[in-house]
Order: structure tokens, then sequence, then C-alpha cells
């Protein structure tokens, strides 16, 4: 390898199997879809042929308290004959997430509020297609990003991507990049957060909506309004119909976070008025936890438009110690299958801050650091992210196992560097590692200890590295 020194590492590796599995309920691969509403008991043939005569696990949280199970199982609103915006396509599975009530809860406000007229609110500043999206109260409570109107998407309602797309169709994207994934990087770089306890990304996840304030295609709306018309007049014609509506869309939903600004704002504001001691050490740690999960995301787009800071500075006179919070926001160009390379270096705008230079605390190497030298830690986030990507239509099994490996290295690098002691700046100046599965391991198994990874280091500098 002309670019690249390489060192063999040994370290457990879990892969997928449609055969002999004996868990099929979270191994086995299928793009099957069970629609409980229709065919309860219908058996399921799965991609190897077999078939699955399991009925999908409902589980039940215990965890929830009777007021939010009321919540979740009454409608609140009559949804049966709510006008159809399209919820009949929408498969029962989705926005419903055992695991996180409150965020099903979240959703299930959201998509009351529409059924009631209260629709979600196109972003202006944004590049992309980005909602507010409101309660029935029309309080915002979370943002929205549709995957086909997302910056180079099918429907972005903005023209200066279209034109960009017109004009420059060479160099229109990140190249490293797997393009109109963005809402997978946004429920992704959430995901990371919540496994390795971060706290800074506000919960994300893939859900589908839909509201006539969407970016639609004429026909599309045109297609609604005449099956409308068919309900209105001729009901039983219109019982045969899969869908009276406009289409859903996937995308993802984050929870809107009250009292943030730019992270700009404030940081622009202490160069005159700094923080009290204590707050500025808050201030550090929360900020080493954007800079972990930046470089483990490999985030190519953290300008300081992209964080957010809420701040209030306390009064000892009250006796209220004060508050410093970051919230990571618009995380959409991350997991790239490649590290950035010959054109642009997509930097991290935080190493230019004085934080940067300080060397990461005890309290964050406390935190992360036996979680990423845990090589089952690491295995089972990458099966997370796998669950979660492979839901895109567009799945490649071939770029996911790229990212992994980027991935897989940041991680690398960045245990290095909180072993040693390093400072974020010292830690984006480590050569950048690709982690890849050695090729010809035999035949793909279910679970093996021994799998060999190969550690390359990327050697070429990017050309721009300021941008
Ligand atoms: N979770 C959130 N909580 C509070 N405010 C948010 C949240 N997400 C986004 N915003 C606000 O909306 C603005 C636009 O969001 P965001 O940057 O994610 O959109 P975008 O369409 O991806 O824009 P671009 O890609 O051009 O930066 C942000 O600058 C911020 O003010
Ligand atoms: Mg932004």
């Amino acid at each position: 390898m002309s670019d690249s020194e390489q060192r063999q590492l040994h370290v457990p590796y879990r892969e997928y199997n449609s055969h002999n599995s004996t868990n099929p309920a979270t191994l086995v691969e299928t793009d099957a879809l069970v629609d409980l509403s229709v065919t309860p008991n219908s058996n399921v043939i799965l991609a190897n042929g077999q078939p699955l005569d399991l009925l999908p696990e409902v589980e039940f949280a215990p965890s929830l308290s009777v007021d939010q199970t009321t919540a979740i199982d009454s409608p609140g609103t009559d949804r049966e004959s709510q006008p159809l915006l399209g919820r009949l396509e929408l498969d029962v599975t989705y926005n419903r997430f055992p695991d996180d009530p409150q965020f099903s809860e979240l959703v299930w406000q959201a998509e009351c509020a529409i059924d009631n007229g209260i629709f979600p609110q196109r972003i202006y500043q944004g590049s992309s297609g980005s909602y507010f999206v409101k309660n029935p109260a029309g309080k915002i409570i979370g943002v929205f990003k549709p995957k086909d109107e997302e910056p180079y998407g099918r429907l972005n309602p903005k023209w200066t991507k279209w034109m960009h797309k017109l004009c420059c169709p060479c160099c229109f994207g990140r190249s490293c990049l797997i393009p109109n994934q963005g809402y997978l990087s946004e429920a992704g770089a959430s995901l990371v957060d919540r496994k390795l306890g971060l706290g800074v990304v506000p919960n994300t996840r893939v859900v589908k909506l839909v509201s006539k304030t969407f970016n639609y295609v004429r026909i599309d709306r045109e297609k609604a309004r005449m099956k409308q018309a068919i309900l209105d007049q001729f009901p039983a014609v219109a019982s045969h119909f899969n869908r009276i509506g406009l289409p859903p869309k996937i995308g993802s939903f984050q929870l809107f976070v009250d009292g943030y600004k730019d992270a700009d704002y404030w940081l622009r504001r202490w160069e005159s008025e700094p923080p009290p001691p204590h707050l500025a050490k808050q201030f550090q740690l929360q900020f080493e936890r954007l800079v972990v999960l930046d470089y483990i995301i490999r985030n190519t787009d953290r300008g300081n438009d992209n964080w957010l800071i809420k701040y209030s500075p306390g009064s000892p006179k009250n006796g209220t110690e004060g508050e410093v919070k970051i919230a990571a926001i618009d995380n959409g160009l991350a997991f790239p299958f490649k590290h950035p390379d010959s054109w642009r270096a997509y930097p991290y705008h935080w190493a230019w801050l004085s934080q940067a230079k300080l060397p990461f605390s005890e309290t964050t190497r406390e935190l992360v650091l036996p979680q990423l030298s845990d090589h089952n830690f690491v295995q089972d986030l990458c099966d997370d992210l796998y669950l979660l990507f492979k839901q895109d239509k567009g799945f490649d099994r071939h770029h996911y196992d790229k990212q992994m490996s980027v991935m897989r290295g940041q991680i690398l690098n960045l245990q290095q560097a909180l072993k040693d002691s390093k400072s974020p700046v010292q830690l984006v100046q480590m050569p950048a590692v690709i982690v890849e599965k050695a090729k010809g391991n035999g035949a793909p198994r279910l679970f093996s200890f021994s799998d060999t990874f190969t550690q390359r280091f990327q050697n070429k500098s990017p050309f721009f590295s300021w941008c």
C-alpha cells in the first residue's frame, strides 16, 4: 500500500447471518414489512425463504406511569375518523418506540396537532426543508427533517441548492458521505450520544409524518384531492384505496430544546463578560462531550452555528448557581464512508476555541474510556447503527461496513488520546485511521472473537484544510 501503513489487530466482530440464527428477532435480516393491523396471524417469509411463525413481540413498558400510558393509548382525538392525511400508509410500528415512551408521546402530540390543523412550519434559515413541529397547543416541540427535502433530496424546497445541483453537478454534496441519508446521520448521532451517556444531542429518531405544509410534487397533491373527492361522494369506492391523503415522509425528528442560542452568540459574549469559574468548568466538561461525539461520528459540518448553548449565570444574591448546557444539533452530515481527502478537510470548527487546547478532563476520561476500550461495546454500537441505517431504501452493506471502519478508526484514536491525556487540538492532529475487517476470513459467522481487523493510516492530506 503506497500511502498507508498496515498492522493487525485482533478484536471481536459479530456478523449478521440469516442462516442458523438462534435469535431471529434480532439477527435475521429481512425486508418483510409486518403490518399488524391487517394480517396479525399471517406467516412472514424471511429473506432466506423460511417462514417466521412468531408473532412480533409487543412489549409493554413497565416503567410507564398510568398517566403516561393513558396519554399514549387514548388519542384525545378520534384517530379513526380524522381527515386522512396519509395515515393509512403508516406502518403501525413507525413512530412508536417501546424503549422510549416519552419520545413516542412527543411524536404522538405532533400527530394530534397535525390532525387538528396545527401544521409543521418550515425553518426558513436552513439549507434544506426542515420544519418546526408543534403540539396541539401550538408550542414547538420538535424539528422534523424529511429525507426527500434534504439539501440534495428530490424535493428540497430551497432554490439555491437546486441551482447548485444544476450548475455544478460535479461538486455538489460531500464526496465522503452517502448522499441523501442525512436523517439517518441525525438519528445515528443521537444513538451514539445515548449509548455513551454524553447527553449533548437532543433526542432524535426516525419517524414518518405527513403534513400539507411539507413540500410535495403537484401530482401527489392532485391525487390526494381527487381521492378525497371520491371519498366524499362514494365512500364505498374509496374504501378500496390504500391511502387517502398525501404520502407520509420519512425523516429525522429531533426534540426542540428551549432557551438555547447559537454557540457563536455566547462565545462572543464571553469574550467581554467571561462566565464565573464554576460555570466555565461546567462548560469545559460539556464541550469535551461535544468533541467526543463529533470525533466519533466524524461530523463534517460542525460550525459554531450548528451547536447551541444555554447559559444562565445565576445570582449569588439569590443563591442560584446558574447553569450552562450544550445542544449538538444539525448532525446530518456525519458518518462518512471514507475520511475527507483530496478536496476538502471539513475540520471541526471547535478546534480553534481556547477550550480545545486543554487536555481532556478526568471526568470525561472516566465517562467514555471504559466503554470505548470495550470491544463488545463498540460492536454493539455498530450493530445498533446497522439496525438504524438498514431501514433506508438505498442501504448498502458495503458502504455501511466502510462507515463503521471510519468510526472504529476514530474510536481508536480517541481512546489513545484519552489515555495519553491529549487535548482536543492534539486529537484532531492525529493521523486518520481506518479499522476494517481483514478480507478472506472464511465463511460468514454469527459471532466470532477471533476475527482480524486491519488498521490503516491515511496519510493523504487534504487539499484545502481550512474548509
Ligand atoms: N433541536 C433544536 N432545538 C432548538 N432549536 C433548533 C433545533 N434544531 C434546530 N434548531 C434551530 O433551527 C435552526 C436551523 O436548524 P438546522 O441547522 O438543524 O437546520 P438545517 O435546515 O439543517 O440548516 P443548515 O443545514 O443550513 O444549517 C438552528 O440554527 C436553530 O436555531
Ligand atoms: Mg444548521
